[in-house]
């Protein structure tokens, strides 16, 4: 079993189990063969260096054996602390004897390669193989663009440089996005794709992959002399024109690597590529050769781990949930497991295609990542285990009937997305505290006052449910919150009051109808003058309105066709909202003398908010926009204006103060 998994992961590069899971079984037989010695075969997976030569690859002999490395699983502190103990026992050092210097650095999650470099110049590049012999890949390694074909002032003879081929986790997103597009098998984890990569047969295939390399250590060397502590050697890479990680440091004792422990634990997410622990190393070399080797890993390194980010667990049940904006998103049940940190029972699936195309389904075991804050997510199914009686793939609309779990609403998926979602919209609870919080908003009905905190406690308590209810807040439901005082219940329910007398196309906006935005809510208020007009309209006559196209138009009709819907706004004209309407056919104009033009915003103005002075310019018929083009008739600019104001000059457009602005604003049209 375990030499099966072995295989796929070093030969084959397809492993299907998470390298915690492995390092489990690994350590597992160990024991077994610790505890009885009779059942120990000379074919044990623990008793070699893994990994063969591809048929196809030219087997190479490494000069110098690439040998591995211990690796302290004791992810605490604790582990760094053996270690040091370990060196400083086998150099005779006593409790009085100063600490020992190490080089601390990244333990990359990637492939291992040897350059060798003859006069400086690249003439073969080498996987790690068994340790003994490797592959020849140096047509592959030559397309990736950080690794020099010429070492910069190094004329020695021979110079073998070791290091680790990896793959970015954007590079890697960002080849995964592509092989979806093309409908392709999407890659399970970067180790693996860069692994894959290097090993091609077809170096134009390595070259579609972006890859990535860093220098950690020496092979053979002849001509060269060696600096005189492992920090050197790294510093000499670097002047050579070698990628050396940054993230490295010389560090004094078990306090020094327990530090650096610490320190990168807190940056590993904010790592553009994985690691699965830290290296520390004795800097130096006179002592490295002091304490020299076990049978196959040197003394004075030890790799210490980080909590696994992956880890193989079962799927008990898929649940749809509906997020604030009605989004319906499957999320695996899981067999609690320990990963990241921490025990994960949930994970997402994002949405239907990516569980179909994970094919993930009831009773499989799962490959589950959590990677720091990052929400834990099904990588992809452990097939080899999908039991006999394994769910169907998912159809989320049969699942639910087509009805919102929550609000029994129908559902829906526009053309293109990948979502399904919850047509309920104010009705929907689950929706509740988000179109709340949309409908007070400053540009919608400005509720001053009225922020999450209050909100959360509102609907929580049940005082609030929809949308109406809002205006139906009294004094003592108000007193029986936490930290409201009298004064601030008196402050908010005026300010309730004061809300009530808007616009028409505020009060379209702060409704939260999917794809209706300020801009697109100002035009339908114009097009349509009232309301009812509105919420009647064919979608040929919404298609009429300028700017409105068929998905804003069909998302329109599907809102108001919702009897949900339309009973929250009767409530709310019933509770006093209200706005002046024309009731002609469109809103007669009033004189705009900015119509048709347009605007740019930048800065800091003298008296006016920005929101001030666009809705000032919009009421005199102009446009604001965001960034300055040829289109652009003005720029008004404030105190600390910046590249708007460059491109304004650039381009010659005349830039007003807010005096002029104001001037204009008043200027007859
Ligand atoms: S030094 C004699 N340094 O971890 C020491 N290895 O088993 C040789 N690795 O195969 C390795 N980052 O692929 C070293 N900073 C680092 C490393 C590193 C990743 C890999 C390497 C090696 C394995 C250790």
């Amino acid at each position: 079993m375990l030499a099966l998994h072995a295989h796929r992961y070093y030969v084959l590069d397809d492993p299907q189990i998470p390298d915690a899971e492995y390092d489990r079984l690994f350590q597992e037989l160990q024991a077994i063969e610790a505890a009885h010695p009779e059942l120990l075969t000379a074919d044990s997976p623990t008793q070699r260096v893994i990994g063969q030569v591809l048929p196809g690859l030219r087997p190479v002999r490494h000069a110098v054996p690439m040998l591995s490395i211990d690796t302290e699983t004791d992810t605490t502190p604790e582990g760094a602390r053996k270690f040091d103990a370990r060196v400083r026992s086998a150099l005779k050092l006593d409790e009085a004897a100063p600490s020992v210097e190490y080089a601390a650095e990244l333990k990359f999650d990637g492939l291992a390669m040897n350059l060798r470099y003859e006069s400086g110049v690249l003439v073969l590049a080498a996987t790690r193989g068994d340790g003994e012999t490797g592959e020849d890949v140096t047509q592959n390694i030559r397309t990736i663009g950080q690794i020099p074909l010429r070492l910069i002032g190094v004329d020695a003879p021979v110079l073998e440089v070791r290091g680790e081929v990896y793959m970015r986790r954007d590079h890697f997103e960002r080849l995964n996005d592509q092989q979806r597009e093309k409908g392709e098998k999407t890659y399970v984890n970067p180790r693996n794709t860069a692994a894959g990569a290097v090993r091609q047969l077809d170096p134009a295939a390595t070259a579609t992959r972006p890859l990535s390399f860093f220098a950690y250590g020496l092979g053979e060397v002849q001509g060269w002399e060696v600096p005189a502590t492992h920090a050197g050697i790294l510093d000499a890479f670097a002047a050579m024109g070698l990628p050396v990680s940054a993230d490295r440091a010389v560090v004094q004792g078990a306090e020094g690597l327990i530090e650096f422990h610490v320190a990168m634990g807190a940056k590993r997410d904010a790592l553009p590529f994985d690691i699965d622990g830290v290296v520390y190393k004795v800097d130096s070399r006179a002592l490295q050769q002091q304490l020299g080797f076990k049978t196959r890993e040197p003394r004075w390194a030890v790799a210490h781990k980080y909590p696994a980010q992956e880890q193989m667990t079962v799927v008990r049940d898929i649940d749809i949930q509906v997020g604030r904006t009605g989004k319906l998103t499957p999320v695996a049940k899981l067999e609690p497991v320990f990963v990241g940190g921490t025990t994960v029972s949930n994970a997402t699936l994002h949405n239907e295609d990516a569980t179909r195309r994970k094919d993930v389904r009831i009773g499989d075991t799962v490959i589950v990542r959590r990677a720091g804050d990052v929400i834990p997510e099904v990588v992809g199914v452990v097939l080899d285990r999908r039991p006999a009686d394994v769910g169907e793939p998912l159809d989320l609309y049969k699942r639910l009937g087509g009805k919102c779990p929550i609000c029994g609403s129908a559902i829906a998926r526009e053309e293109g997305e990948v979502d399904w979602r919850c047509s309920g919209g104010l009705f929907c609870p689950a929706q509740r505290k988000q179109a709340i919080l949309h409908f007070a908003q400053r540009r919608a009905l400005d509720v001053e006052g009225l922020g999450d905190k209050l909100v959360d406690q509102l609907v929580d308590a049940g005082v609030i449910r929809t949308l109406p209810d809002l205006f139906k807040l009294g004094l003592a439901s108000l007193n029986a919150l936490d930290r409201m005082g009298d004064k601030s219940a008196q402050n908010l329910l005026a300010n309730l009051e004061k809300s009530k007398r808007t616009t028409l196309a505020r009060f379209l906006y702060g409704l939260g109808i999917r794809h209706v935005g300020e801009t697109t809510a100002k035009d339908l208020a114009r097009h349509f003058g009232a309301l009812d007009r509105l919420m009647d309209a064919s979608l040929e006559h919404l298609l009429d309105v300028p700017d409105v196209g068929p998905i804003v138009a069909s998302s329109v009709r599907t809102f108001f066709d919702q009897p949900h819907n339309r009973e929250v706004v009767e409530q709310l004209r019933a509770a006093g909202v209200s706005w002046g309407e024309s009731d002609g056919a469109p809103e007669a104009s009033a004189p705009k003398p900015l119509a048709g033009k347009v605007v740019v915003l930048t800065g800091t103005l003298p008296t006016l908010s920005r929101d001030q002075a666009k809705d000032l310019l919009e009421a005199a018929g102009a446009k604001v926009t965001g960034s300055v083009s040829k289109k652009t008739d003005w720029v008004v600019a404030g105190a600390e204006a910046g590249s708007k104001l460059d491109k304004a000059r650039e381009l010659g457009i005349a830039v007003l103060g807010e005096d002029e602005l104001l001037a204009l604003l008043a200027a007859p049209g």
